[in-house]
C-alpha cells in the first residue's frame, strides 16, 4: 500500500460526506464493499477510517459498524445570517421584534425587585413563585397536571432534554424518537453515547404498531416525542393518537419524554400525552419560542418519584438556572401579558404560513406554526439544493439533519419567522419557489 493511498480514500469518502451522498449519521458501506468501489482493498479503506474518525468525520462503533458524525448537525441546521442580505430560513424562533419593548420594560421592572434572598446561592433549584409560573405555563397549554411542586426550572428546552436524557438512561441505552426529529435531540444523544432509533411517523405522528414494535424489539429506555408543530414535520398529534400513544408507552418499560415547546402554538388547547402518563410522562414546555430564546426558561413537569434524581443533576450540573430570567418570566405569566405575546406570535405564524402556501403551493406540509417542510421535486437533491440556496443567499436546512437512522427525505425545513418582514419574506420564497422550479443548477463546486 503507497504511504498516501489511505489519504487520497479519506479524501474521497470526505468529498461523498461533504456532497450529502453520505449524510450526517447515514452509516458508511462496510469495508470489502467500498474496497470494491474504490478500487482499493478493505485495509485503505480500514486506515482511511481511521483518519477520518480522527477528523471526527465517522464514529465506529464494535459490531455496528462506521457512521458518518452528526455532532455538528446541530450548527448546520441552524444557521447565523453571515450579511443582511441573506433570507434566513433556517431558525425557529419566535418574530423578536415584536417582544423587544415588552421585554425590555419587564427587564427593568424585574431589577427592582431583587431582593438578597434573589441575588444569594439557594438551598433549593428553583424558587416557588418561579415553578408557579411553570405550572401555570404548563397547564395554560395542555398539562392540567403541573402544580408548582412538580416543576423543575431549566436552561431552556435543550438543557431539559439533556437532563432528561442523562438522568433517564446510561451510556450505550436506546432512545426512540420520531424518524424525522429536532437535530438538538441528536446532537445529545451522539455526544452522551445514546443510541437512537427512529420511529415511523404518518399524518397523525409516531404510528403506534410501530412504536409498539419498537418497544418490544429494541427495549428503549426512553421516547421522546414533538406533539405539536412537531419539528421538523410540522404535524400536530390529534387528541386519539395521543391517548393511544400514552397507552402504549404505559404498558411498557419507557418513560416518555414530550418536547411541547411549540404547544402554545395550537389554536385550542391540546392535553398533552403527559395527561394519561402521570408515573411515566416527562413533559418539557418553555418561554424560547413565545417570547424569547434569549431568556432560557424552560419548565420541566415530573412524576414525583423522579424529582429527587432530577434535582440533583441540576444542583450538580447548574446549581439553579439564573431566577434573574425567571423574575420576568413570573411577572409575564402572572400578568398574563405573557399569554398575549404567546397569541401574537401565533397570528404572525398563521400571516406567514398564508404567504408561504400563496408562493409555494403544493410542495409544502399542512403545517399552521413556524416553519414548513417542504417535500422537492425529484430533480433536486437536498445536500445541492441546500448549497444552490446558499449561493442565492437562501439559508435552508436540509431534511438530512433531522434524520434518526436509515430514513433520508428529499426535504428542506423552511422557517418563516426569523426573516424581518413580510415583504422579504415574500421576496425570499419567491426566489425559493423559482430555484425549485428551475432545472438548471449552477457548475459551482461544494
Ligand atoms: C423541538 C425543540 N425542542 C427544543 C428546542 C430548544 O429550545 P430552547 O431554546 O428552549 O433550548 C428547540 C429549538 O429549536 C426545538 O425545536
Amino acid at each position: 500500500m503507497s504511504e498516501t493511498k489511505f489519504k487520497d480514500i479519506a479524501r474521497q469518502i470526505e468529498q461523498r460526506i461533504d456532497e450529502g451522498v453520505y449524510p450526517p449519521n447515514a452509516k458508511l458501506p462496510p469495508h470489502r464493499e467500498l474496497a470494491a468501489d474504490l478500487d482499493t482493498t478493505p485495509a485503505t479503506i480500514s486506515k482511511a477510517y481511521k483518519l477520518l474518525a480522527e477528523m471526527n468525520r465517522v464514529e465506529s462503533f464494535v459490531g455496528r459498524g462506521t457512521f458518518v458524525v452528526g455532532e455538528s448537525q446541530l450548527n448546520q441546521a441552524i444557521q447565523p445570517a453571515e450579511s443582511d442580505a441573506q433570507f434566513n430560513f433556517s431558525i425557529l424562533q419566535p418574530y423578536v421584534s415584536k417582544n423587544l419593548a415588552s421585554l425590555r420594560s419587564a427587564y427593568q421592572k424585574a431589577s427592582m425587585s431583587f431582593s438578597p434572598e434573589l441575588l444569594a446561592y439557594t438551598d433549593h433549584s428553583g424558587h416557588l413563585s418561579h415553578r408557579e409560573a411553570g405550572a401555570i405555563w404548563a397547564h395554560r397549554y395542555g398539562l392540567s397536571a403541573a402544580t408548582a411542586s412538580n416543576v423543575l426550572l431549566t436552561n431552556g428546552a435543550q438543557h431539559a432534554l439533556s437532563l432528561l436524557i442523562e438522568t433517564l438512561t446510561q451510556p450505550g441505552d436506546v432512545i426512540a424518537v420520531e424518524a424525522l426529529t429536532y437535530p438538538g435531540i441528536l446532537a445529545i444523544a451522539s455526544l452522551a453515547g445514546r443510541q437512537v432509533i427512529g420511529v415511523d411517523m404518518d399524518n397523525d405522528g409516531l404510528i403506534p404498531s410501530v412504536l409498539e414494535e419498537v418497544l418490544r424489539s429494541h427495549k428503549p429506555k426512553l421516547v421522546i416525542a414533538i406533539p405539536s408543530h412537531q419539528n421538523p414535520t410540522g404535524i400536530t398529534m390529534p387528541i386519539q393518537r395521543r391517548k393511544a400513544i400514552a397507552a402504549i408507552i404505559e404498558h411498557s418499560s419507557a418513560y416518555l419524554v414530550e418536547d411541547d415547546i411549540y404547544g402554545f402554538l395550537n389554536e385550542a388547547t391540546l392535553p398533552a400525552i403527559c395527561h394519561w402518563l402521570p408515573e411515566k410522562g416527562i413533559h418539557i414546555s418553555g418561554l424560547s419560542k413565545a417570547i424569547s430564546p434569549a431568556m432560557r426558561c424552560g419548565f420541566v413537569v415530573a412524576p414525583d418519584h423522579l424529582l429527587p434524581t432530577l434535582n440533583a443533576h441540576i444542583r450538580a450540573n447548574i446549581w439553579l438556572a439564573s431566577p434573574i430570567n425567571f423574575i420576568v418570566a413570573e411577572q409575564l405569566i402572572s400578568s398574563g401579558e405573557a399569554f398575549s405575546m404567546a397569541e401574537a406570535q401565533r397570528d404572525i405564524a398563521k400571516q406567514r404560513q398564508t404567504i408561504a402556501k400563496d408562493i409555494l403551493g403544493d410542495v409544502i406540509s399542512k403545517a399552521d406554526g413556524y416553519h414548513v417542510w417542504v417535500t422537492l421535486p425529484a430533480h433536486w437533491q437536498q445536500e445541492r439544493f441546500v448549497m444552490e440556496a446558499k449561493q442565492r443567499d437562501l439559508i435552508v436546512t436540509s431534511g438530512s439533519y433531522f434524520a434518526a437512522g436509515d430514513s433520508h427525505p428529499n426535504c428542506i425545513r423552511l422557517s418563516l419567522m426569523s426573516i424581518k418582514n413580510n415583504d422579504a419574506l415574500t421576496q425570499g420564497l419567491k426566489e425559493l419557489k423559482s430555484l425549485l422550479d428551475s432545472h438548471v443548477v449552477s457548475l459551482a463546486p461544494f
